[in-house]
């Protein structure tokens, strides 16, 4: 009763606010993909993500994790079904919106998309740039950031110099600098000793503390099971989603 209340004696644009703050961050409903004209690699995914949620995503090689990611970074759009980011169907994105939904999702990807023309530090500190921010107030944060992923001696190094550990590492400083919305990695320790996976696991659990909605993809059992985090499993096009293990 009071609920019908409150939305007669609202206006019409906190009734908005209200709606976009109930709908999941992100949602898929009845999703397929196929490649070209092969057989559907994923089918009939339905799921939400609510805001603030940490998941870990795993299944056997080919099952389609990395496709899953690519939808959810508007990289590739669905062959049928609803994908909605932010409480948008994805669909309905106008083109020119596209930059400014990207720069809310921060990735981690096999292939690096490092900057090599940039060293170090000004590949972790380019979305910073580009959000408009000054080199005086986020220079203390990318260093620190760095210094947490053991690259603090390889500041001025730039990509083709590192090893792929290396740049894994410089991959993950640049997807959270700017605490994106949502973060999104692809086997984000593969790469990388057990210690470091550790201590990069605490960043991501950090992140999420702060309020992204985080999702990685992992083969790492041990990982997984050591976070505590619910699973989200695809196998044969399908999705499961396990509470913690
Ligand atoms: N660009 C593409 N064109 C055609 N088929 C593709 C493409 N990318 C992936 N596939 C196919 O889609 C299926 C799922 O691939 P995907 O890379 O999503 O799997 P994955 O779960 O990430 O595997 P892995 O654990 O090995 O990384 C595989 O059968 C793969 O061959
Ligand atoms: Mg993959």
């Amino acid at each position: 009763m009071s609920r019908t209340a409150d939305i007669r004696n609202t206006d019409a644009s906190a009734i908005d606010t209200h709606a976009q703050q109930a709908e999941p961050i992100v949602r898929f409903a009845g999703v397929g993909l196929r490649y070209g004209r092969a057989p559907e690699v994923l089918s009939d995914l339905t799921f939400e993500l609510e805001a603030g949620s940490f998941h870990f995503l795993t299944g056997p090689s080919g099952a389609g994790k990395t496709t899953l990611l690519r939808l959810m970074q508007l990289d590739l759009k669905p062959s049928r079904g609803l994908v909605s980011l932010f409480g948008q169907n994805i669909e309905q994105l106008r083109r020119r919106d596209l930059p400014f939904v990207r720069r809310r999702i921060g990735v981690v990807l096999h292939d690096r998309r490092l900057l090599e023309h940039l060293d170090a530090f000004d590949n972790v500190a380019l979305p910073l740039r580009l959000a408009g921010r000054k080199p005086a107030d986020y220079a203390a944060d990318v260093t620190e950031l760095l210094a947490w992923v053991g690259l603090s001696n390889r500041v001025k190094a730039h990509p083709s110099s590192l090893s792929s550990g290396e740049q894994q590492r410089l991959a993950i400083a640049r997807a959270v600098v700017s605490r994106p919305d949502i973060l999104l990695a692809d086997e984000p320790t593969g790469d990388v000793d057990h210690e470091m996976a550790l201590r990069i696991l605490r960043l991501f659990v950090e992140l999420n503390r702060l309020g992204t909605t985080v999702l990685i993809a992992s083969h790492d059992e041990e990982l997984i099971a050591r976070s505590g985090k619910p699973v989200m499993r695809i196998e044969d096009g399908h999705l499961d989603i396990r509470e913690a293990p």
